[in-house]
């Protein structure tokens, strides 16, 4: 099938090298107005993203990032305001807050693959680190980094699909 949206769910991938260029203003906007675009539970929009372009702050949440393995030129940082999920009712053990993690940084990364920026997860931080360096206020917790930049040249080989399985091992149908 040709469609374009399969077509970019199908070519995006996790970019680990990036080169040193600027992600433009326009095309930070882009991805950070897609997120709200995303699914989300009961439809609260509990999240705030910060957007860091300054190269020193980048450098210090790289510092408390190992899962950060690229240098990019611009991050968003995906929070959860939880004060505002505690005053919404929603348990704190809830699923939904997360999950809308997910589906924010799912939709950026896909609007930066349509827009030719190279992006990638990164989970594997300090929380509390994180927060410092951004002076986030009380409540607000960082859960998600979505790295942005341009591709280099050489990358590193891809984690996934090397005789990954196929979509029909990972399914079952119509059970019970
Ligand atoms: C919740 C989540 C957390 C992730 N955390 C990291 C991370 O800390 N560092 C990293 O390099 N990649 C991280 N990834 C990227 C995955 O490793 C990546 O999606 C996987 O290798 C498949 O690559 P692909 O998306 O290019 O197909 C994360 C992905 C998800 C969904």
């Amino acid at each position: 099938m040709n469609d374009p949206v399969l077509q970019a769910i199908r070519s995006r991938r996790v970019v680990r090298a990036m080169t040193r260029d600027p992600v433009q203003q326009d095309q930070l906007k882009t991805v950070l107005d897609s997120a709200r675009y995303a699914p989300h539970a009961g439809n609260r929009r509990l999240h705030r993203y910060v957007a860091v372009t300054r190269p020193r702050i980048l450098r210090a949440l790289r510092m408390v990032s190992p899962g950060m393995l690229q240098r990019p030129a611009a991050a968003v940082v995906v929070c959860v305001d939880w004060a505002r999920v505690e005053s919404y009712g929603f348990h704190p053990a809830s699923p939904g807050p997360y999950i809308d993690v997910g589906t924010a940084a799912a939709t950026m990364l896909l609007a930066a693959h349509g827009i030719g920026l190279a992006a990638g997860p990164v989970t594997s931080f300090s929380r509390t680190a994180a927060a410092t360096i951004l002076n986030l206020p009380e409540g607000l917790r960082p859960e998600l980094i979505v790295c942005l930049g341009h591709p280099a040249a050489e990358q590193p080989p891809a984690v996934r699909r090397q005789n990954g399985p196929a979509w029909e091992d990972l399914i079952q149908w119509d059970r019970g």
